[in-house]
């Protein structure tokens, strides 16, 4: 596919980073960067043998060092955004936090447009008090917005998969309801509580 310079202008991002040339206990390969030489064998094939010689076991990027982390997350961001290969949307591995903050990422990205406690369309400020102002509160349509512990039974739930059953419109309305993976984030959230 003829993207080689990419891989060495990210790993110019992380010289100095983490060797294991030299130290009596092998350091441990990155999960970031296993996962991005995953991302480049389905990516891009072509270009594995380089990107192995920088960040594979004797590469001068492997290693655990937060900066080859990064680079490794970035390398696999612009691979995606160029080739969609699903083997480097590595999103879900770079999900951090508690569930509650994964949720109230997604909030953020998909709902405050509308939702800011100054619009407060629907009547539902998720700024203010995204938990408080959710978890067990009856909303417009007599249902909880979350339930416990039960996506199904939580309104907020069914607008954002869009269920035929959601009352008024799926959210973000028209949307048919917001990406799988954050679809799912919102329900292991509420799954725990
Ligand atoms: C473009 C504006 C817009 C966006 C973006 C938006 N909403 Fe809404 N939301 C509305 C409007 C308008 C209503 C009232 C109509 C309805 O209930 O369908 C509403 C109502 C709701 C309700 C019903 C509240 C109740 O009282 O039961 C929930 C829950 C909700 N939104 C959640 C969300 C979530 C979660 C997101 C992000 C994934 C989101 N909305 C994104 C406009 C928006």
């Amino acid at each position: 596919m003829g993207r080689g310079w990419m891989w060495f202008v990210v790993c110019a991002a992380c010289s100095g980073g983490g060797t294991s040339e030299g130290s009596d206990t092998p350091v441990p390969a990155t999960e970031a960067c296993e996962a991005y030489i995953d991302c480049v064998a389905a990516a891009d094939p072509a270009g594995l043998d380089d990107v192995i010689a920088a960040y594979g076991e004797d590469g001068s990027c492997y290693g655990e060092s937060v900066d080859c982390s990064a680079a490794c997350d970035d390398g696999a961001r612009d691979l995606f955004a160029l080739t969609a290969e699903p083997a480097c949307d590595l999103e879900d591995t770079t999900v951090s936090g508690t569930p509650e903050e994964a949720a109230l990422a997604v909030v953020d990205a998909h709902c405050l447009g509308c939702h800011s406690a100054a619009s407060a369309l629907g009547n539902l400020d998720l700024e203010t008090d995204f938990v408080g102002g959710t978890v067990g509160v009856v909303g417009a349509y007599d249902e909880l917005i979350v339930a416990p512990g039960d996506p199904e039974a939580s309104t907020l739930y069914l607008k954002v998969t869009a269920d035929p059953d959601v009352p008024g419109t799926d959210m973000p309305p028209g949307s048919g309801g917001v990406p799988a993976d954050d679809a799912a984030i919102l329900r292991t959230w509420i799954e725990g509580l």
